[in-house]
């Protein structure tokens, strides 16, 4: 296999709130899992996802993403790190040459994404799409800035991020815990990792109102005119 991908579904989605968590919440009309599932696969790059999820919710996963080239859902653990941890050793057996690791709760992926993240592994051993901050950041204390901070250079990290999977699993296997992304353990390790462009419509479903802000952005598409 040469590249798989690891959809990360395995959060409950605490700062969102409600009783689902929101890789299952239906954006036009279908799970956000499944619009994440078929983003991934739009670049025809990508031989076989494997989805990760809570234990309990395995079966319903495999039926969210039936039809596409999935593998059996697997059970991650109780941080993001450990889930992924989780999804790459079940695709260890395969042996891919590459992975992408990618937010389920990101369901926008633009055309072109993953043509790049994956062209950009041919010189680095791992790629992400980010983009460059644009406002102008405070740092602040008990409501006072203490400081504008130097924005240059700064950019906000988004997924799927790709990594030649040998590495990325090997990498996993020592690390501490603490990695908010995956392209952290590669920095820590010293190796290079490539930026490439995001998307602002990349957005990872978060707080309450970012699902409805989505679904009007998407919403002109699907409306016959
Ligand atoms: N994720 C995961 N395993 C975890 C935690 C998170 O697979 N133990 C996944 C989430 O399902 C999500 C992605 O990683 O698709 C990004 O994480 P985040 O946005 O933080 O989602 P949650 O952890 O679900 O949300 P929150 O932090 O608000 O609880
Ligand atoms: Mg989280």
């Amino acid at each position: 296999m040469r590249v798989a991908a690891l959809l990360m579904a395995a959060g409950r989605g605490e700062r969102l709130g409600g009783t689902e968590a929101k890789q299952f919440l239906p954006l036009l009309g279908r799970p956000v899992l499944r619009h994440a599932a078929e983003a991934l696969l739009r670049d025809g790059l990508v031989d076989a996802i494997q989805p990760v999820c809570a234990e309990g919710e395995r079966a319903r996963v495999d039926s969210i993403l039936a039809g596409l080239p999935v593998l059996p859902a697997v059970a991650g653990g109780a941080t993001r790190q450990a889930s992924v941890r989780a999804g790459l050793e079940a695709l260890a057996p395969r042996e891919p040459a590459l992975v992408l690791v990618h937010d389920a709760a990101r369901p926008v992926v633009p055309a072109g994404t993953v043509a790049a993240v994956v062209a950009a592994l041919e010189r680095a051993e791992g790629a992400i799409p980010a983009q460059p901050v644009a406002d102008t950041l405070k740092l602040g204390e008990e409501g006072r800035i203490r400081r504008t901070v130097p924005r240059e250079g700064l950019h906000r990290a988004q997924t799927p991020q790709g990594f030649r999977f040998p590495l990325l699993l090997a990498l996993h296997r020592t690390a501490a815990e603490g990695a908010t992304d995956d392209a952290a353990l590669l920095e820590a390790a010293g190796h290079a990792v490539r930026l490439v462009p995001g998307s602002e419509s990349n957005v990872k479903i978060t707080y309450p109102g970012d699902l409805e802000r989505v679904e009007a952005g998407l919403l002109p598409r699907f409306i016959p005119r």
